[in-house]
């Protein structure tokens, strides 16, 4: 029997979000109408992201600094650190992230984000690192601003920070969104609330962590994403970004 649209789902249906909710408008569009075919991989996806982690600096992640321009984007300096976990709580040390985002007045600096929102010639809005032996990240960046969007009338995405986490090869990719905690928008957004459970929402959004904050200098969030389990992070279609 064919898998029609409604049954089609990526992963654990308790966590991830199906390919269609018809909320988010673009998931129409998106999810696959026949039932999927799987290709068969060759060398170019099995092997790994190589060139990326050679060519990586400690000031890929600072996104405060690294637009090539000299000068510091304008925003509230925070830092995003936390932890990337196996399914037993285990550390997965090595790991590429890679992060994007909009700035603080939640513009991205993409040829298709036209809306009235103010550039920052000192923010690129990307970074990356890799995670240290116990499995840790951290980047120092901006608060990014809320931003609107046309899925429905007056519709605005709260703040969040993509995610890009690389495994062995390059097809071992997960994308996901991180959250701010205490957000007025979280339960107004339709990607969101794609997600089956208020539990499998909860494990996208970064807590206020006042040991990581430095005095005088930014604020500090943390967030662990667990790659599968009990606690598994939900990760998205990558064509969703
Ligand atoms: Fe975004």
């Amino acid at each position: 029997m064919p898998i029609t649209r409604g049954e089609i789902v990526r992963g654990d249906r308790s966590v991830f979000p199906p390919y269609l909710y018809s909320a988010y408008r673009s998931s129409l569009r998106r999810a696959p109408g026949l039932p999927l075919v799987e290709v068969p991989l060759t060398l170019s996806e099995l092997t790994g992201p190589g060139p990326a982690l050679s060519a990586l600096t400690a000031e890929d992640a600072d996104l405060t600094r690294n637009a090539g321009s000299g000068g510091e984007a304008l925003g509230q300096r925070i830092i995003v650190t936390g932890r990337v976990l196996d399914a037993k709580g285990s550390p997965i040390p090595h790991t590429l992230i890679e992060v994007w985002q909009a700035n603080a007045a939640g513009r991205y600096r993409h040829k298709t984000d036209q809306w009235p929102g103010p550039l920052d010639p000192n923010f690129l809005g990307f970074g990356r690192c890799l995670t240290d032996d116990l499995g840790r990240y951290r980047f120092l960046t901006i608060r990014p601003g809320a931003y609107p969007w046309k899925n429905h009338p007056n519709a605005w995405r709260p703040a969040h920070i993509h995610f890009s986490l690389f495994g062995p090869g390059w097809n071992s990719r997960l994308i996901t969104q991180m959250y701010f905690e205490g957000d007025v928008l979280l339960g107004l957004d339709p990607i969101l609330n794609a997600l089956p459970t208020a539990q499998a929402r909860q494990r996208l959004m970064a807590a206020y962590a006042h040991e990581v904050t430095e005095p005088e200098w930014a604020l500090g969030w943390r967030w662990d994403m667990v790659l599968n389990g009990e606690r598994a992070t939900p990760f998205e279609d990558p064509r969703e970004v």
